[in-house]
């Protein structure tokens, strides 16, 4: 079974997954849309056709291979022939073997942004006007000649068929992909295909996905009844994913949940106020951990970004461990279960990929000890997330919070990392944020924070010279963080932020706006 299978009830959209890059996407945009979905394997999806199992709707995701090479015999699929379906780039390419086209080996492709132009025939309720044009190709083999009883949808500026339906079958191949941000009318073709020909009306909202989570929950512990003595242990951030999964867990298992939250002198000054305002308005238990000395004795003389991150992470874990095991002696009881916000992005990004930065949150954390994972969100965006937390009664500032990496400040200050310089960055970056709010400018913005530059220049203070340090405001928008575009904040705002940082945050000259975006710049500078 594919792992991402299990604790979605009966969704009604199963993506097969050939190996495209894009497969989550086609998720996410699904699932956005309202749908509920589900990527499955071809095996799997061979094994319930099988038992005469199908769902309401199959999309064939793309992939990497050319049908020249693949011996695989898809004709299952199409064998009922009341199931919509939709193939994408790959995908298409299946629906147009499978019905006796012809499919064309490649040599030169197109990849990258396209035009798509409209075909023979109109799909209703879609209008291909100057925008809807741009679409995303990344596809060497090509549908030469459409298959018997399909009339061309789209073609592409090269003159090659990028969009094929069936006469009277639910059935439409796109060679394009309508899952990516580059394709900007793909999200209204899935939608078109879902409600039109596939006759579905939405399923997912906070409800749902709050039974969705509460039901792996379940699972995870249908072994104990309530007199079994299990408790829960959560690292506890205070971050959107820790504080939903820990108020899901407690409202659930009142009384067995125990946040620990770890103070290591490399948060802001706002995170150590949310934490107080967590403590006085949730029901559980949050112990704070402060163990600020411990974390900058161990940074002493430490300035390469990727050694920093591995001491962070690395200590993270002494500690939690350290503190969890007093606490257990102290207080007799015994942890049984580790709570983890895990998202599912995390679940598929682990997948060996090149590693541009090593993420330190708490995943795998921590190994030694002998927990039982529990991770509702294992198979959830974060804009779910959020849905789940609103549900639970969380308030909405809480929920809304930027994203703020595990590392913290020490990828924030370039170069060695001293409580003196911790002290200036989070003096400047509670200036931000007061005037973000001040300027209601927080929600314009996807995660804004100031950086500490290993760089003096000449400035004047006063009547004299001043040769001091340079901070740099980043401020960007994202929707999850790997693509992003610097935010084009109106120049007051800077304005103001500069003044104060430079007026109130002692050895401060000067400071500057990034105005990079993600590729090829990253979100934080280390
Ligand atoms: P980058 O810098 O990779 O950041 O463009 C993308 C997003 O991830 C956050 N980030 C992290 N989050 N542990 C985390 O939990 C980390 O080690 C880490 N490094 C970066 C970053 O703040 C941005 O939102």
């Amino acid at each position: 079974m594919h792992q991402n299978s299990v604790g979605l009830h009966n969704p009604k959209i199963w993506i097969v997954d050939f190996g495209s890059q894009y497969t989550m996407l086609i998720l996410r945009k699904t699932r956005e849309l309202g749908f509920s979905a589900i990527i499955k394997s071809l095996g799997e999806i061979k094994e319930h056709f099988l038992n005469a199992q199908y769902p309401e709707c199959l999309v064939l995701s793309g992939g990497p291979q050319s049908l020249y090479e693949d011996k695989e015999d898809y004709s299952f699929i199409f064998q009922n022939s009341s199931l919509p379906i939709l193939g994408i780039c790959y995908g298409m390419q299946i629906i147009a073997q499978q019905f006796q086209g012809l499919v064309t080996k490649g040599h030169q492709g197109e990849y990258g942004e396209a035009k798509i132009f409209p075909g023979d025939i109109h799909l209703p309720g879609f209008e291909l006007n100057h925008l809807r044009q741009r679409v995303w190709m990344s596809h060497r083999d090509h549908v030469q000649k459409i298959p018997e009883n399909f009339s061309l949808l789209f073609q592409s500026s090269e003159g090659l068929v990028a969009g094929i339906l069936h006469h009277s079958r639910p059935i439409l191949g796109l060679q394009f992909h309508p899952e990516v941000e580059h394709t900007p009318a793909g999200k209204d073709l899935l939608k078109i295909f879902y409600e039109h020909y596939a006759s579905l009306k939405t399923d997912i909202h906070g409800e749902h996905l709050l039974s969705l989570a509460r039901d792996v929950i379940h699972k995870t512990f249908s072994e104990y009844d309530n007199t079994d003595n299990f408790q829960i242990l959560c690292a506890f951030s205070g971050g959107v994913d820790s504080l939903v999964a820990t108020e899901l867990l407690h409202q659930m298992y009142p009384g067995r949940v125990h946040a620990f939250f770890v103070n290591n002198g490399l948060v802001r000054e706002q995170d150590l106020i949310h934490i107080k305002n967590l403590k006085m308005e949730l029901k559980f238990p949050i112990h704070v951990i402060d163990v600020q000395n411990e974390f900058w004795k161990s940074l002493h003389e430490i300035s390469e970004p990727e050694a920093k991150r591995k001491i962070i992470g690395k200590k993270f874990i002494e500690v939690f461990e350290r503190t969890v095991l007093e606490y257990q002696q102290k207080f007799s009881i015994r942890f049984t279960h580790l709570l983890q916000g895990t998202l599912y992005p995390d679940v598929i990004e682990s997948h060996g990929k090149e590693v541009i930065k090593s993420h330190h949150n708490v995943g795998g954390l921590p190994e030694t000890m002998n927990f039982k994972l529990v991770e509702p969100f294992r198979l959830f965006f974060k804009d779910e997330v959020r849905k789940v937390g609103l549900q639970l009664g969380l308030k909405k500032q809480w929920i809304e919070r930027h994203p703020f990496p595990g590392p913290g400040l020490g990828v924030r200050i370039l170069g060695t990392v001293t409580e003196s310089k911790v002290n200036q960055l989070k003096h400047a970056d509670q200036i931000l944020f007061e005037e973000l709010i001040n300027h209601d400018f927080y929600l314009h913005t996807w995660q804004a924070f100031v950086v500490l530059l290993p760089v003096l220049t000449v400035g004047i203070k006063g009547d004299g010279r001043a040769y001091e340090s340079v901070m740099a405001l980043r401020m960007v928008n994202s929707g999850d963080g790997m693509t992003a575009t610097f935010t084009k904040v109106p120049y007051e705002l800077l304005e103001v932020i500069s003044r104060r940082i430079t007026n109130e945050v002692e050895g401060v000259t000067r400071v500057v706006y990034d105005i990079t975006n993600k590729p090829p710049g990253t979100i934080e500078w280390e």
